[in-house]
């Protein structure tokens, strides 16, 4: 397989920028990676005598608990306790936004994997054994499983929250076309590498240190001090690194935590417990599933005039991050455009679903499927190209966000006609057209995805971040931050930001294990953020280490501090290398009794957001894109390819390219499998039946794109992204929204009667049914 990585148009750039700052650096975890030498939860060095736990789940969905009978399980040699709600100090209380979750179900199971109890033994092995031995009865109640009908019996976890900007009621009358229609996005299993797990420790006075697969360790801090009954300070969070998060395990990680951490505080012992995949698989939330409508108006030269959606979002059986998500729904429900009349409205469904959560875009690509899909169904009826419609109201600098932001740097136009030019659209497209014309049996499809996505969480407070810069004696840096590593490299850039401003190389640096003991009450590593909250604080803290060191310097060299600075580990006066260099500084500031440790605080400024009036500017910036999508169609089967993505993606001035690719190319597959090729499915009793993945099927080597293209828009960057190198871990994801329609298109080439549908993913056996659907 060939894949093509073209930068051609940052080539004349790259000598201007620092050694650290290196285009080519690659994420430094990566050689530990390979060598099999990372470390996470399962690696955990655990002490003598550490007890294994499994949990008891829910076998139904929803009922009453009538009995439970845990006698033979508790009889089970090497069986050591059994942990129930009964057990809990505090709070059986896990809800985050929403108090509505307990950690273990009491009278009530409300999903199909719900937690019930914790069994603690000597081995895995053995408290599996015992989990079989539990006799449960269930009183059946009646089960939700799909948003709509959670709306029809008037199941919500919230109230419904709306949006708007104009007068759509009086704009659809002006409106020389009105359409309307359904969409359906369904969920995604986030697959981590790394199932769900921590370890919990006693240390004295009965304290606690878990070990956590988690993004947010602040919340499991906060969470098991809120069940135990015990103070913050008690309980200790340490996160090395995560085997894969996408959002699953902002929140999600909190319970199994907390779950160690309560048997922990009982035994006086340490205990383990890692989901194995079929428990994570079953017990989890997921990306949340929505059943949406618009209606969508234009004038006759192709301007959405108006624009109306209803999200309907399946929550699960509880709250979890569902009101963000909901919200980041209604933020993007417009995606690239501007559109001068909008009303929109999401309602949170309360379902018997495992609490679905946090999922690599946070309920923005379920929003932007749905215009895209309105763009797609009113092209149809026109007679046009979508692209012709998508083309005609692409942002534009000073446009208003329909929640009141005016759009500043706006490179929505930008990526998109480098997208057309770069890749020459006009060849691809006769390329696609005569392609279609001499083949039968299959057919090409074509479209462009255009992105636009927000930058900061939506819930301001949240937007902070601090950073613990140590240097020691010999000149080595030690970094804590909040931030948590979890493949996409954040690590590494933290690592440029400090070599960057002392000029050092990289080597002398060390990022420490996210610690809740040395940074405190941090937000999770989330909304694509975490680079650029975490990266200021330290650029804020290793700035003012500087300013220290330059005064040193100014007093051992006699010069003037102005003229001070440092380059390559020496100090330089006015430009003239001198004899001092990086270490021979650092222990003269010792010596003079100087602070070499600085710890620094960093919050977004300008952003603000009124939910009174559902307006403000809640986001830093807005990260661009343009995504063209290739796809072949086998038309006897169903089956397809992507033959490539094309991609003008606007990173800023990125400050590690390489790392930046790989969460393009990343999320790319991500969003292609979430619209193609993943299908979660539920029966009706609730019960997960893509269970294991021989029938959940995820992107694999064989059906990536064949070639993806990633070029960087050549833009100024954005200060308040960290050295103006853009966010970019969500945002790649919603390209993949492109291969629905490029398939649709394949499909109309073979299919003309082809009514378009817009039920994600299109899998193959929706490809085989449209092709052959008659009117
Ligand atoms: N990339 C890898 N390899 N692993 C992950 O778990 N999570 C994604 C994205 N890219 C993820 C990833 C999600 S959901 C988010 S919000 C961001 O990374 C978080 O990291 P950032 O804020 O540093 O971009
Ligand atoms: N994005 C991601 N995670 C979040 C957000 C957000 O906007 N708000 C709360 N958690
Ligand atoms: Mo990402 S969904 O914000 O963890």
């Amino acid at each position: 397989m060939h894949k093509k990585k073209t930068y051609t148009a940052l080539e004349s750039k790259k000598n201007e920028v620092s050694n650290a700052l290196k285009k080519s650096i690659r994420n430094l975890d990566s050689y530990t990676h390979v060598r099999g030498e990372s470390l996470y939860v399962d690696d955990v060095n655990i002490r003598q005598g550490t007890f294994h736990a499994v949990v008891f789940n829910s076998p139904k969905a929803h009922g009453k608990i009538k009995h439970i009978d845990y006698s033979k399980a508790e009889a089970l040699e090497g069986v050591e306790r059994i942990f129930t709600y009964k057990d809990i100090p505090g709070e059986n209380q896990i809800g985050g936004i929403i108090a509505d979750e307990p950690l273990f179900a009491e009278d009530e199971v409300h999903f199909w994997g719900m937690p019930i109890a914790l069994i603690v033994a000597e081995s895995e092995f053995i408290a599996r054994k015992a989990r079989q031995l539990i006799d449960i009865e269930i009183e059946d109640l009646p089960v939700i499983t799909t948003a709509k009908d959670a709306k029809e019996k008037g199941s919500f976890i919230n109230a419904p929250r709306s949006f708007s900007l104009g007068d759509t009621e009086k704009a659809f009358e002006e409106c020389d076309y009105v359409f309307e229609g359904e969409t359906f996005s369904n969920g995604q299993e986030h697959l981590y590498i790394e199932a769900q797990g921590a370890y919990a420790e006693p240390l004295e006075n009965g304290n606690i240190k878990i070990t956590s697969s988690t993004q947010g360790p602040t919340a499991v801090q906060a969470t098991a001090a809120r069940v135990l009954g015990v103070a913050m300070h008690k309980i200790e969070i340490d996160v090395t690194r995560l085997g894969g998060g996408f959002g699953g395990k902002e929140d999600q990680a909190t319970p199994y935590a907390v779950m160690t951490a309560l048997a922990t505080y009982h035994l006086n012992q340490s205990v383990k417990l890692i989901l194995n995949r079929h428990d994570d698989l079953r017990m989890t939330g997921k990306r949340h599933p929505y059943e949406s409508s618009y209606k969508i108006g234009l004038s006759k030269d192709l301007k959405i005039l108006a624009y109306q959606a209803e999200f309907l979002q399946n929550s699960g059986a509880a709250a979890d991050l569902s009101p963000a998500i909901a919200e980041r729904t209604l933020f993007h429900a417009t995606n690239s455009y501007f559109i001068p009349n909008v009303s929109t409205t999401v309602l949170s469904c309360k379902t018997n679903l495992p609490p679905n959560t946090a999922f690599r875009g946070f309920g923005g690509p379920q929003g932007m499927f749905v215009i895209e899909s309105a763009i797609a169904k009113a092209a149809s009826e026109i007679g046009v190209s979508p692209r012709e419609i998508q083309e005609a109201n692409l942002l534009e600098e000073n446009d208003e966000f329909y929640y009141g932001q005016i759009a500043k740097q706006v490179e929505a136009k930008n990526a998109w006609h480098s997208a057309k030019t770069l890749f020459n659209i006009e060849a691809l497209e006769k390329e696609v057209e005569d392609f279609n014309l001499k083949n039968k049996n299959f057919k090409k499809g074509l479209a462009l995805m255009p992105i636009t996505f927000g930058i900061s969480f939506t819930n301001t407070p949240m937007n902070h971040a601090r950073a613990l810069v140590h240097i020691y004696l010999d000149g080595s840096v030690g970094i804590s931050t909040a931030a948590v590593e979890m493949g996409q490299g954040v690590n590494t850039k933290i690592m440029q930001v400090a070599a960057h401003v002392f000029s050092i190389p990289i080597e002398k640096i060390k990022i420490e294990s996210t610690n809740t003991t040395r940074v405190a009450n941090t937000s999770p590593s989330a909304a694509s953020a975490t680079a650029d909250l975490n990266g200021k604080a330290t650029l804020k803290a290793c700035k003012a280490l500087l300013e220290r060191l330059k005064k040193v310097a100014s007093e051992e060299l006699n010069a003037p501090e102005k003229d001070i600075h440092l380059k390559d580990e020496f100090v330089y006066v006015n430009d003239k290398k001198s004899t001092l260099n990086w270490t021979e500084l650092i222990s003269k500031t010792m010596l003079k009794r100087v602070a070499l440790t600085e710890n620094a605080h960093y919050a977004t400024p300008e952003i603000h957001f009124d939910k009174t009036k559902e307006k403000g500017h809640p986001f830093a910036y807005h990260v661009y894109g343009t995504a063209i999508v290739t796809t072949t169609v086998d038309c006897t089967r169903g089956t397809y390819e992507f033959d490539s993505v094309k991609i003008i993606h606007d990173y800023g001035k990125s400050m590690s390219e390489g790392i930046d690719l790989g969460q393009v190319e990343g999320g790319l597959v991500q969003g292609i499998g979430w619209m193609t090729l993943e299908e979660i499915a539920y029966n009706e009793d609730g019960r997960l039946l893509s269970n294991a993945l021989s029938t959940y099927k995820v992107p694999d080597v064989f059906s990536v794109p064949k070639s993806i293209e990633a070029i960087p828009l050549e833009t100024q960057g954005h200060e308040q992204a960290i050295l103006k190198s853009k966010a970019v871990g969500e945002p790649p994801l919603m390209y993949g929204i492109g291969a629905y329609f490029a398939l649709q298109n394949a499909i109309k080439a073979f299919n003309p009667n082809y009514k378009l549908e817009f039920h994600a993913p299109m899998t193959a056996e929706k490809v085989l049914m449209a092709l052959y659907q008659n009117p």
